[in-house]
């Protein structure tokens, strides 16, 4: 039986208490970035009023309070994901920074000529673009995954694609466009098998669901702060230690030093040795009270709540005609990618926002997505788990009032 008071969570979100065009919002874009409860709100007023000073860098007490603060945060992340150690657990600016890290700095120094990069059609552009860089600097040559119908991974084509050629395989934990839930497992099993390394881009899974590093045996795993109740600006990048020690700094300045000459420079060790200049440090420490937060709430409680509003939408859609699903798998999570016959996606964004409901419309940054399905782009629910009955019915009635306008 649910135990837990949803109604009693949501009311700890202040934004969900406003209006938008004279209705209750409907915030139904955290697949773009989720909201901040008022415990992490708090503990970015309270760092900012009483705490604040620069971190790693001073005797005195506000340094020494505000260091052991945002390493907190470390060691809160460390658990999160069941990682062995806090070395590897490095603080980025996102996903998207975690990604062009690794890209960068292992790839400039195990990448030549030939060596072969697996991608797959459904990743962001964040988990593309970064691999495509060091590609052309290298002459590695990336290979990509098609996607099914269904919006799932072909894994026939992926077995074919993987051979000792292959250095990288660099994929989406859960698709932002479509939701699909890969089977990272399976997918990493597979890459060993050749010796190929692994990245998991966990930015929509680590919202969602547990993950373990460890029983994942995932080389590296990285995910933002801003799309788990935390501030934006902030992330992570889990590394394997031995590769994160053999992996040449991404960025030099302060913090990731040892001894700096003329003669010669040596460098921090882990983690510092990624961390160069002054971090977010307010982002840091705040995203340390989100995962309280979460953890507070429990994964498992989340992920079942947003399968039961994943289950309440799709009855709702069902009520409904005119309407094509891009990402219809059955491992999915609370994200429903859909298009309206007739009307494009921007002016059904802009319709759905007059009744208050917050949707994204567009490419979502998975343009490779959109060729694949012949689109222009789709409208994208995307619930969290302080979403509510009412926030999917003004979907369903703002779909309704926006197919009646257009035809
Ligand atoms: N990657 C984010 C999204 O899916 C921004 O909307």
């Amino acid at each position: 039986m649910d135990t837990i008071d949803w109604n009693h969570i949501r009311s700890q979100f202040p934004v969900l208490k406003t209006q938008l065009n004279g209705h209750a919002l409907s915030y139904l874009d955290n697949g773009a970035s989720s909201q901040m409860p008022e415990s992490v709100i708090t503990r970015c007023t309270d760092y900012h009023s009483y705490e604040h000073a620069n971190i790693h860098r001073g005797v005195h007490h506000l340094s020494q309070t505000a260091t052991s603060a945002y390493e907190d945060t470390r060691s809160l992340v460390r658990d999160f994901l069941h990682a062995e150690s806090l070395e590897q657990i490095i603080f980025t600016t996102g996903t998207t920074d975690s990604i062009n890290l690794v890209a960068q700095s292992w790839g400039s120094s195990n990448l030549s000529v030939g060596d072969e990069i697996i991608l797959s059609e459904m990743e962001h552009h964040a988990n593309i673009v970064p691999w495509q860089m060091i590609a052309q600097k290298t002459g590695a040559i990336i290979k990509v995954i098609p996607l099914l119908d269904n919006g799932e991974l072909d894994f026939e084509v992926y077995s074919t694609l993987l051979s000792e050629r292959t250095k990288m395989v660099a994929l989406v934990h859960v698709s932002n466009t479509l939701g699909t839930v890969n089977p990272v497992s399976e997918i990493i099993e597979k890459a060993k098998t050749v010796g190929a390394k692994v990245l998991i881009d966990g930015a929509q899974a680590t919202p969602h669901m547990k993950v373990d590093v460890q029983k994942l045996g995932v080389d590296f795993y990285t995910f933002s702060a801003h799309k788990m109740c935390g501030p934006t600006g902030f992330g992570v990048l889990y590394g394997d230690r031995s590769l994160l020690e053999s992996m040449p700094p991404y960025r030099g300045g302060g913090d990731m030093i040892d001894k700096v000459s003329f003669s010669g420079t040596t460098y921090n060790d882990l983690p510092h040795k990624f961390e160069a200049g002054t971090p977010p440090i307010a982002a840091g420490i705040a995203f340390g009270e989100a995962i309280r937060y979460l953890n507070d709430i429990g994964l498992d409680e989340i992920t079942q709540r947003e399968s039961y509003l994943l289950e309440y939408a799709m009855e709702g859609f069902s009520t409904l005609d005119h309407v094509r699903f891009i990402g219809t798998s059955n491992n999915k999570t609370s994200v429903i990618s859909f298009l309206l016959d007739g009307i494009h996606p921007t002016d059904a964004g802009t319709i759905l926002d007059k009744y208050g409901v917050a949707v994204r419309t567009g490419h979502h940054c998975t343009q490779p997505i959109m060729e694949r399905y012949g689109i222009p782009g789709t409208i994208r629910a995307s619930l969290s788990f302080y979403n509510n009955e009412a926030d999917i019915d003004s979907l369903i009635n703002g779909i309704i009032e926006t197919q009646s306008f257009f035809n």
